[in-house]
């Protein structure tokens, strides 16, 4: 750990003045040091008050997703034990894909406070402007052959759904099969990338783009922010640690329990089942009655003449309730 981080650490441990003496001791740093760090501190936006004789006095932290802020109480083993964070990306997805091509581990998160070619679904593009959403790509490395794969994509969803409402007590729900929904408008997407062989996955890239603050200046017609429906400000940072933990929470489950238990939950969160839908992929569209996922995860959908139909992957363009 960077002796700064260990610092802001030391800060946040005590509250109200620290003297420069008991730092020092403590870490182990020169109290010319200290005070060196504590001005990189400054500029990175850390409001530290310094009075002679009785040291520092941590007041505010950045609206940035710093590692060390991240990590700070994080209660995960793995997911978010490496992380890279950097100003602007490209494409946190980009980013990741270098860094998985070096070997990164499984758990890495890379995030960012904004993407000049933030990736959507079909070679969407995704909304990125500077520090009012969640841009994160989270690297996995599963031991199973690819055709288990296919439920990571709901189980992310659980994941961010949960955090969303555990911070926020906001009502969001999920449609098939990973968009998060607030007030029927969309709040969050997943992009799931991957190399693997038939029998072996290599690695996983799991985009999550989450409009936390965003104006809706910046967002399409039919997508919101967390802020735009409550409001209300939210803190970026308690929403990604949150998002870890659901994350690794359920990441953990399906490993050693299979799809079940989180399936059983992403039904509980959906928005889609119950629902007259129609959908559309690359062969083209389906109308019906969504009347529940299959164990991998596909969308079950009966059809006005009663044939009942499964798909994977699509979109789902209109979602309503059933006429009775
Ligand atoms: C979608 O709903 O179409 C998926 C959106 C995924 C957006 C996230 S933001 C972080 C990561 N980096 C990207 O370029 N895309 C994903």
């Amino acid at each position: 750990m960077h002796n700064s981080c260990k610092i802001i650490n030391t800060l946040k441990s005590s509250p109200g003045y620290v003297s420069g003496e008991a730092i020092s001791r403590e870490l182990n740093i020169s109290r010319a040091g200290i005070w060196k760090h504590i001005k990189e501190l400054r500029q990175e936006g850390y409001t530290i008050e310094a009075r002679p004789r009785r040291g520092y006095n941590l007041v505010a932290v950045p609206d940035k997703l710093y590692p060390a802020e991240i990590q700070f109480g994080l209660r995960t083993a793995c997911l978010g034990r490496r992380i890279v964070h950097v100003e602007q990306a490209d494409s946190t997805q980009q980013l990741a894909l270098r860094l998985c091509l070096e070997g990164a581990q499984e758990g890495t998160l890379v995030c960012a406070e904004s993407q000049t070619s933030g990736k959507g679904r079909l070679g969407r593009v995704w909304a990125s402007p500077g520090g009012q959403g969640i841009y994160m790509s989270l690297i996995l490395r599963p031991s199973m052959p690819l055709t288990n794969l296919a439920p990571v994509t709901l189980l992310s969803a659980v994941a961010m759904c949960e955090a969303v409402r555990s911070m926020t007590d906001l009502k969001v729900q999920i449609k098939w099969p990973n968009d998060l929904l607030l007030n029927k408008k969309k709040i969050a997407g997943i992009l799931t990338e991957l190399q693997a062989e038939m029998d072996h996955v290599k690695f996983v890239i799991v985009g999550m783009g989450l409009n936390v603050n965003t104006p809706a200046r910046y967002l399409p017609e039919q997508a919101t922010s967390l802020k735009q429906e409550s409001k209300t400000k939210w803190s970026r940072l308690d929403l990604m640690k949150a998002i870890l933990e659901r994350y690794e929470h359920w990441y953990d489950n399906f490993k050693s329990q299979g799809a079940a238990p989180v399936l059983r939950r992403w039904r509980k969160y959906s928005s889609t089942t119950g629902k007259q839908v129609t959908l559309s992929d690359q062969y083209g569209r389906v109308e019906g009655e969504a009347i529940d996922i299959d164990e991998w995860g596909g969308l079950i959908i009966r059809t006005a003449t009663g044939v009942v139909v499964k798909r994977m992957s699509g979109d789902i363009v209109a979602e309503a309730l059933i006429k009775t």
